[in-house]
């Protein structure tokens, strides 16, 4: 068996096989979601409960469609307006929950380490969607296959990951997939928005876009993390703009068949053209998407194999 793991709180405890056989089962559920019918009954009679405490589009709305189409009974706690608001703590909500015997924990939190601390008090799976600037696992497995498919691997490629790193789960939880797989990793930003252990993480570094994009087979773009911001860590949006953000003119420092990335929500204007963004030739946004339902419903189906919820192996 070769996906080992009980919950999924990080890409650091993942082995290259683990995520190998992760993507190969999400390419069979991207075939399943592009067909009319999409329901399994993988996981019918298991309970899933999507926990959101910072907002969330396309991440709680994924796990949410994910769950439903293996068959699974979903419920969004509307955090708003929980009984946190009215002081009690995460783990004592955690636990009201774990008493209703959910099978699936899906978790987002700004709290770096708030997901972990959780799993360790629940009989559940947890599925980290989120915690604060530390992992988001199922957003870098959604960005390996779509990586996967566009270039046909998942290795040797150059990369370049730009903007907000310091405060970005997301490029987190990309460094150290992309890195397990062996490519070549650029990071691309103004020094301030580099994070402080940059030098540990086995990347190269740039303050230039001209320089970091010089051939590099995927470019993938970060939104600026303001709520996690507590100075002047760039001088203007403007001035962001014209040194970082992706536009047709940057791009072609690029190799002529790169793709551009973009985890969402997007500052059309501020991190990435509009046009760029939208041009189906160059950007795979939406493939991103796309893939994240897939991604979820392959991690959803492995943790409850190995819990022994469902019937069989775990590739
Ligand atoms: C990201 C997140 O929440 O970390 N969004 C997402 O999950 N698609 C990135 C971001 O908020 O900028």
């Amino acid at each position: 068996m070769t996906f080992r793991q009980n919950h999924l709180l990080g890409i650091e405890h993942l082995h290259p096989d683990e995520i190998v056989s992760l993507l190969d089962l999400s390419d069979s559920y991207v075939d399943l979601n592009r067909r009319d019918h999409k329901h399994t009954d993988k996981l019918t009679g298991l309970t899933q409960i999507n926990m959101f405490f910072e907002n969330s589009t396309r991440t709680q709305a994924s796990f949410e469609l994910a769950g439903k189409r293996l068959g699974a009974d979903v419920m969004n706690m509307a955090m708003q307006a929980s009984s946190i608001k009215k002081g009690e703590t995460l783990i004592d909500t955690a636990m009201t929950l774990n008493a209703m015997h959910p099978d699936l924990l899906v978790v987002r939190h700004p709290h770096s380490g708030a997901v972990n601390l959780l799993a360790e008090k629940v009989n559940c799976a947890v599925l980290n969607a989120g915690d604060g600037r530390h992992e988001h696992p199922t957003q870098a497995l959604l960005d390996a296959l779509t990586i996967r498919r566009a270039k046909g691997r998942l290795h040797r490629l150059s990369i370049a990951i730009c903007g907000d790193i310091a405060h970005s789960r997301v490029a987190r939880s990309n460094i150290l997939l992309l890195g397990k797989m062996e490519n070549r990793i650029r990071l691309i930003g103004p020094p301030t928005l580099m994070p402080s252990e940059v030098s540990e993480l086995g990347v190269e570094v740039f303050d230039s876009m001209q320089d970091g994009l010089a051939d590099v087979d995927v470019v993938m773009m970060l939104r600026l993390q303001r709520e996690r911001m507590d100075g002047g860590f760039i001088p203007s949006e403007r001035e962001y703009y014209h040194r970082y953000g992706l536009d047709a003119e940057k791009l072609r420092h690029a190799r002529d068949d790169a793709i551009v990335m973009h985890p969402g929500p997007m500052n059309r204007g501020v991190e990435i053209d509009g046009t760029l963004a939208d041009d189906i030739n160059r950007s795979v946004i939406q493939e991103q998407v796309e893939m994240g339902v897939a991604v979820r419903m392959a991690a959803m189906e492995l943790l409850c194999r190995n819990r022994g919820l469902i019937p069989g192996d775990a590739p």
